[in-house]
This record gives structure tokens, C-alpha cells and sequence, in this order.
């Protein structure tokens, strides 16, 4: 793999859960160059911030070398970069990873969709002045299997955006109107390719992640026993996939030349029940008795007050509680084929990891993020 010469990939979203795990494997698995798009926070620079991503992930200096930092923000125009920057990103970039997004499914309409829908259009933007310079071969945009809506009730093809999806939360619709957006541009000539995992959690080896984010927070709210009643099924599933399935896949993918115009859902074939969670819940002593009833006998009216007021926070995830969503999986069974990336086990085993790491980090004794 390290023989063909280096390309420069443009990567928004290195810092987060997916970014860094795709940029590790750039770094092991590539000799490419990396453009990285990054803002200060914290009170750390964009290159602070990626010197301690690159410790965390355990780069050597040699990587370091094949990395650019380019300090900019999705939101602005041009993505804040400087007239240098923006040049170099447009006129020697060969690939685009935009992976960047707010991922917080109880974010306010206004911040998702700043950054998940205007911000997707600045890269657009960015990316066709690439195209039009003659050097970019493929843009690459991480979307959700979850366009879908939650609550629609039915099998989301990978080639098509339904028509009238129902959604849970402002996360979901951002997503939706992004993607659409990015099938715009790949309808008049963008070499896109779409990635939609469904909800990532830790590795397959240990569990293991980076943040607790999306649904461990959810998650955290049984394990204090604050949630006791539950609008769904026992039997009723969730659509949860290890991180580096969805790293692995998406980097397979990336590798084909016959992907461009496609959409892969990065998901599992065989998603676990809430009963099962709820079991491997009990068998970590994590969790106090939770009364699962079906949503049409379910009221809130029932709730004390207190119920009522954790009962609001759970109301970004309630799609996934009463989900009839499932997801065809043709494209990628199809081209993963043969490259020793297959769909993930999310059995018991997987879960007991997955909860086992959250446990063992210390993070279901945390009352907040
Ligand atoms: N995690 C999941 O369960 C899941 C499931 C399906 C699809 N996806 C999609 O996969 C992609 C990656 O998800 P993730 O879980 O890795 O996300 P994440 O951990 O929440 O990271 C989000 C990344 O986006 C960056 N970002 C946000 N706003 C930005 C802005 N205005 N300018 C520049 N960068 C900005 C963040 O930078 P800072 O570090 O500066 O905040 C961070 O690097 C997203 O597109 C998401 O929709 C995720």
C-alpha cells in the first residue's frame, strides 16, 4: 500500500471520535500527506491540539511531518482559512474527507444546523473550487444512517434519501438537508462518496472510545436509575456499530475507484434488542429496575414531576426507543467483500465490552458529560 506516491487528503473532524481514528490509519496505512482542518479551543491552538491528538494516538515523528495544520472554523466563509491556506487546500488537494459535524443530538435547531448544514455547504464550496482546479479526484462525507428519520418505518436504501422521514431530533434533519445537499453537488459532477454508520460506539477489541458521546449519554441516565419507565419493547432494537468497523470500512472504501456515486451504510446486520442491554445491564450491577411499556400505553402524565424532567432529556433519543427504521446494506456487503473488513458481531459479548470500558473509565459514575 505504501509504494504508490503520497496524495493529499483534506480531513475536517481530526479531533473527534472518527476523525482521529481515520487520520491513525492515513498515518499507518497510507504515505499520504494531511491537510487538517482544526480551530483553537480551550485556550489551545490548532497545533497544540493536534500535538496532543497525534501523542494520543501514538504517532511517531515521522507522521508529523506528513500533517499540515490549517486553522479555520466550517462555519465562515472560505472555512476561516488564511488566503495561503485556502490556496493550498484548492489547488493541492486530491481527496476530501469531510467528516466534521455537532453531534449532539439535544443541540438547538440554530448550532446543528450552522455547522452540519451551512458548514457542509462551505466545504462544498472549498471542495468545487478543487474540482475546478483540476486536482480533486473524490470528496468523501460522513453522513448517518439515521437521515432516515428515527421514526420512519422503513428499509432506508443506500442509493436514495427518503422522501418524508420523521425525525427525533435537530441532529438527524441537519444531517438529512446536508446530505441532500452534498447529492446535489454529486448529480452535477462531485466525485462523492457517502459513508451513513448508524450509532458508533467503542472498538470491537475493548470497547474502547475516545468520548462518551451520542448514545452513552443516554445510556448514563439508566445507570443512575433516574430513567424507570421507558416508552418501548423489550424485543425492539438499536442499531449500534463498533468504531472501527466504521474506520476500517470507510478506509477500505476509500481505496475504490468504483465507489464514487455511491452511499454504503456502515451498520449492523444484526443489531441488539433492549432487552439484551437491559440484561448485560444487570449483569454489571449497573442498573436499577427499568419498566419498559409499549408506547402506546405509555404517558408522560404518569411521570412525578422529577421523572418528567429526566424524562424531557431522553427526548432527542426517543427514535431509537420505538425505532421501525432498518437499513439495506447491498452496496457495502458488496465491495467490503474481500477485504477482511466484514459487518460487526454487536452480540452480548460486544455489549458486556462496550459497557465493561464505560464502567471500568469511571464514566456511569459521572452525573455530568
Ligand atoms: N458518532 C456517531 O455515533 C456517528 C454516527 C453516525 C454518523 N456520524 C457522523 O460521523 C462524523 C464524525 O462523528 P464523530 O462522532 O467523530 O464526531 P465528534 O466526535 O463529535 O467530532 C466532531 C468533529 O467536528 C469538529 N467540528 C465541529 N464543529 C466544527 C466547526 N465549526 N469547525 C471545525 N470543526 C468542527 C470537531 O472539532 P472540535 O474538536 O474543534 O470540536 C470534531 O473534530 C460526523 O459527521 C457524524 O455526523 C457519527
Amino acid at each position: 500500500m505504501k509504494a504508490r506516491p503520497p496524495r493529499n487528503l483534506f480531513v475536517t473532524g481530526a479531533t473527534g471520535g472518527i476523525g482521529r481514528e481515520l487520520v491513525r490509519m492515513f498515518l499507518e496505512e497510507t504515505p499520504d500527506r494531511l491537510f487538517l482542518l482544526v480551530r483553537a479551543k480551550n485556550s489551545d491552538s490548532e497545533e497544540v491540539r493536534i500535538e496532543k491528538l497525534l501523542k494520543k494516538i501514538g504517532t511517531n515523528g515521522a507522521s508529523k511531518d506528513r500533517i499540515r495544520v490549517v486553522s479555520g472554523d466550517l462555519t465562515q466563509p472560505r472555512l476561516g482559512l488564511s488566503p495561503g491556506d485556502w490556496e493550498t487546500v484548492t489547488r493541492q488537494t486530491d481527496e476530501f474527507y469531510h467528516i466534521a459535524a455537532l453531534t449532539n443530538l439535544g443541540a438547538e435547531w440554530d448550532l446543528s444546523e450552522k455547522i452540519n448544514l451551512h458548514g457542509t455547504n462551505c466545504v462544498l464550496e472549498t471542495a468545487k473550487e478543487a474540482l475546478r482546479s483540476g486536482r480533486l479526484k473524490r470528496f468523501f462525507y460522513f453522513s448517518t444512517a439515521y437521515v432516515a428519520g428515527s421514526f420512519t418505518r422503513i428499509c432506508s436504501l443506500e442509493d436514495e434519501l427518503p422522501e418524508n422521514p420523521s425525525f427525533a431530533n435537530n441532529y438527524e434533519a441537519t444531517k438529512y438537508l446536508a446530505e441532500k445537499r452534498v447529492r446535489e453537488e454529486m448529480a452535477q459532477g462531485l466525485p462523492a462518496v457517502i459513508f451513513r454508520p448508524s450509532i458508533v460506539v467503542g472498538d470491537s477489541k475493548r470497547g474502547a472510545v475516545s468520548e462518551f458521546k451520542v448514545i452513552y449519554p443516554f445510556w448514563r441516565l439508566f445507570a443512575h436509575g433516574l430513567l424507570k419507565k421507558l416508552p418501548s419493547r423489550l424485543e425492539n432494537s438499536f442499531n449500534i456499530v463498533p468504531i472501527d468497523f466504521v474506520v476500517e470500512a470507510a478506509f477500505h472504501l476509500s481505496r475504490r475507484d468504483d465507489s464514487v456515486g455511491k452511499t454504503f451504510h456502515l451498520v449492523t446486520e444484526n443489531p441488539p434488542t433492549l432487552g439484551l442491554l437491559l440484561r448485560v445491564k444487570e449483569e454489571f450491577g449497573i442498573s436499577s429496575p427499568v419498566e419498559v411499556i409499549p408506547p402506546e400505553e405509555f404517558s408522560v402524565e404518569t411521570l412525578d414531576p422529577f421523572e418528567r424532567e429526566i424524562f424531557s432529556k431522553i427526548d432527542p433519543y426517543l427514535g431509537y426507543l420505538t425505532s421501525s427504521l432498518s437499513f439495506d446494506t447491498q452496496n457495502a456487503r458488496k465491495f467490503l467483500r474481500g477485504t477482511g473488513t466484514d459487518f460487526p458481531k454487536t452480540d452480548r459479548n460486544f455489549l458486556k465490552k462496550v459497557l465493561g470500558y464505560a464502567l471500568e473509565k469511571g464514566y456511569f459514575l459521572k452525573l455530568t458529560a
